[in-house]
């Protein structure tokens, strides 16, 4: 990336993770350049063959047993699908999220995310959401009910703090769902189409969702999300939800693009290869600042005890830029298609500024 000077940067922020494919991804511009000058915009009510192309793609790349989709313009919107249609389909209207969740800032998804900071100013939200500690399945035991229509879920969580579920916790959630007649819905709006090293961040962990929702990097950097669903989900025909803008053939175009992108050139793979160099080279800083490096491919947290944000500034005059994860974790979320040297300068620069 360049600035209005003309200074160079090697983007670790790219667009809050959006650029999965690189900025301007040739492969996505062409596809949108050609899709503008054919339909731009085209109301679900009506077929549309771009958008029947990508539903198709999106459930063939999907995790088992999840074949329908609805599509939409952003996380926060893919969240709030995945609430609606899991109280549609169970006729419950609880909903139990975690502690360090983020699920955005529309009013349902807001709900659901736990940071006070977040919410307080907006009060009062959604009746019927509740959080429990992460990562503690006991604590979902005693939350999830017979009035629970789902469990909202990070694999990984992203704003919270770079924080992997273990595989027990998600095994255990997924048993739980299923003897209480919960849905267990899981927010990939971060970790989705290969940042975590594999195209969904559940298949770490032969994760089944009932719901998975989608956005960020699914249409190489133009707006979109996406929830897809499966034969859990009841109650649901067409006219239920909807969207002006979603599932418009330009986004549609350029996700068919971005995605065929992220396939052809294996970007998980090149993100776990990628991700697992950088997380060695990290923890191998000496440097007080440092609690601990966390992280999955190229989605990587460092813990620090101390607040983030000189350091986030020292790194972009080094030509970085990095993003927060709370007040005290460094997040990188590079485009997948970073180089080996660029990300060796990465750690270098954080090298430098941590130990300095
Ligand atoms: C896990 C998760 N869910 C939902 C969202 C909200 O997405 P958006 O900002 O596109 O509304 C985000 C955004 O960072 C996210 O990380």
């Amino acid at each position: 990336m360049w600035d209005d000077q003309g200074r160079e940067y090697i983007d670790c922020v790219a667009g809050h993770g959006v650029a999965i494919v690189g900025h301007c991804n040739p492969k996505v511009v062409r596809a949108v350049r050609h899709q503008a000058g054919v339909l731009i915009t085209c109301p679900e009510v009506f077929y549309n063959d771009v958008r029947a192309r990508l539903l198709e793609r999106l459930v063939s790349i999907a995790p088992r047993g999840l074949e329908r989709a609805f599509l939409c313009n952003s996380g926060t919107e893919a969240v709030e699908a995945s609430i609606k249609l899991a109280r549609l389909s169970t006729g419950r209207s609880g909903i139990v999220a975690a502690v360090r969740g983020f699920h955005g800032r529309t009013m349902g998804a807001l709900s659901a995310t736990w940071e006070p900071r977040y919410r307080e100013p907006y009060l009062p939200l959604v009746p019927g959401f509740s959080h429990v500690p992460f990562n503690r399945l006991a604590a979902m035991e005693g939350a999830v009910d017979d009035n629970t229509a789902a469990v909202l879920i990070e694999v990984i969580q992203g704003e919270g703090g770079v924080n992997p579920a273990t595989p027990e916790y998600l095994r255990g959630l997924r048993a739980l769902c299923d003897e209480r007649g919960a849905l267990l819905i899981v927010d990939e709006v971060q970790t989705g189409f290969g940042r975590t090293g594999k195209l969904f961040a559940c298949e770490h962990y032969d994760l089944e969702p009932d719901i998975l929702c989608l956005a960020k990097g699914i249409a190489g950097g133009l707006p979109m999300g996406a929830v897809l669903f499966g034969g859990r989900v009841a109650n649901v025909r067409p006219g239920r939800h909807g969207s002006t803008f979603g599932g418009n053939p330009l986004a549609c175009a350029a996700a068919l693009a971005a995605i065929d992108y992220i396939v052809e050139h294996d970007l998980p793979g090149q993100a776990a290869r990628k991700g697992a160099w950088a997380q060695e080279r990290l923890r191998g800083i000496e440097a007080r600042v440092i609690r601990g490096v966390r992280g999955m491919g190229l989605m990587i947290g460092i813990d620090l005890r101390v607040r983030v944000t000189s350091y986030l500034r020292a790194l972009m005059e080094k030509g970085i830029l990095a993003l927060p994860a709370g007040r005290a974790v460094l997040r990188f979320l590079p485009p997948l298609v970073i180089s080996d040297e660029e990300l060796a300068m990465v750690c270098d620069a954080t090298e430098e500024v941590l130990t300095a």
